[in-house]
């Protein structure tokens, strides 16, 4: 893996020191995201120590200079900015409740935020973080392109890494994505799943039998969507996997890779669904989103796609978006 050092300079702005945005942050300095990362809150003194604490471990990891600080100026240039700040999930609340409350805050900090980093690429984690990109590209007006959220990565992620223990191979070498909403709608697309070329539902054990049958991939979607109520029930909130996120993420955009993300951003008609934000596989590179593919879906898959936008068509409504 390059290092930030060898690479044009590229800014990431975090807004949220809390454990989500420290851990974004540290997971950019460990893979080398981007040159520079600034960790903003309003909570100054928790921001520039949280910063301090991931850069003073700078000599183990990548050339990435990590800062922080309670000043908005920081970001001033910032290429690509992550917002992490909000409300977070109490044990067993669904994220489509967080909504109102975080909408507000979200409101009330965009504008400052596109003032310092106008030309800058917008990445929501607040959860919902589908309710609150549509609401942010409003806000903004900037094109769809340029405001995407975590959506699913996190949740294919879970799902690869839970399929990889079944059939005991590498969570690179499963390919899979759960798309739709980043919450209790979304779903995996099972028909086009495969482990290392092979179809999943051809996949087979030790003695021969069909590992992944319907029962045990519904068992492993449903493990994959309650995986965050799980965790928050034991620790209070999720930040690791989803910092891992966030840092791929960035890198897509900031190296300019055009790696193919199931990302969320407002679809304009795509399987008939437009003004709606939901995760579906899309090439991300330097300026955003540039393509949202149309993958080949079975009729339980379309179904769930659009049972999925219904879902958060209604909270937006309730918001008055
Ligand atoms: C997660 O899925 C809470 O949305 C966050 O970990």
């Amino acid at each position: 893996m390059t290092t930030a050092a060898d690479r044009p300079s590229t800014k990431l702005g975090i807004v949220g020191a809390g454990g989500v945005g420290s851990a974004m942050a540290y997971a950019a300095l460990i893979r080398g995201s981007a040159r520079e990362v600034v960790l903003y809150d309003i909570a100054a003194q928790r921001a520039e120590a949280e910063a301090l604490d991931i850069a003073h471990g700078s000599m183990f990891a990548s050339g990435t200079r990590v800062t922080g600080g309670g000043d908005l100026e920081m970001l001033r240039g910032s290429d690509m900015i992550v917002i992490t700040a909000g409300a977070k999930q109490r044990p067993g609340q669904p994220r489509l409740e967080l909504a109102e409350a975080n909408v507000r805050i979200l409101e009330a900090m965009l504008p400052g935020l596109m003032e310092q980093a106008p030309d800058a690429v917008y990445m929501l984690v607040t959860n919902p973080c589908d309710v609150l990109t549509v609401v942010a590209q409003k806000i903004s007006g900037l094109p769809s392109s340029r405001i995407l959220s975590s959506g699913t990565v996190l949740d294919s992620s879970r799902l690869r890494w839970l399929i990889s223990r079944e059939a005991d191979v590498a969570p690179s070498s499963v390919h899979s994505m759960i798309i739709g909403e980043h919450g209790d709608s979304e779903f995996p697309l099972w028909s086009q799943a495969n482990i290392g070329q092979v179809p999943v539902d051809r996949w087979t054990g030790p003695g021969g039998e069909a590992l992944f049958t319907e029962e045990r991939k519904a068992e492993l979607a449903e493990r994959a969507m309650r995986a965050a109520y799980q965790v928050i029930e034991g620790k209070g909130s999720t930040n690791y996997a989803i910092g891992l996120s966030g840092a791929r993420i960035a890198e897509a955009v900031l190296h300019g890779q055009d790696a193919v993300l199931p990302v969320s951003t407002v679809l304009d008609g795509y399987h008939g669904i437009s003004g709606i934000a939901l995760s579906v596989p899309s090439v991300v590179g330097f300026g955003g989103i540039r393509t949202v593919l149309e993958v080949p879906m079975d009729e339980r898959e379309e179904r769930l796609l659009h049972a999925s936008a219904e879902a958060l068509s209604a909270s937006l409504s309730t918001l008055g978006h």
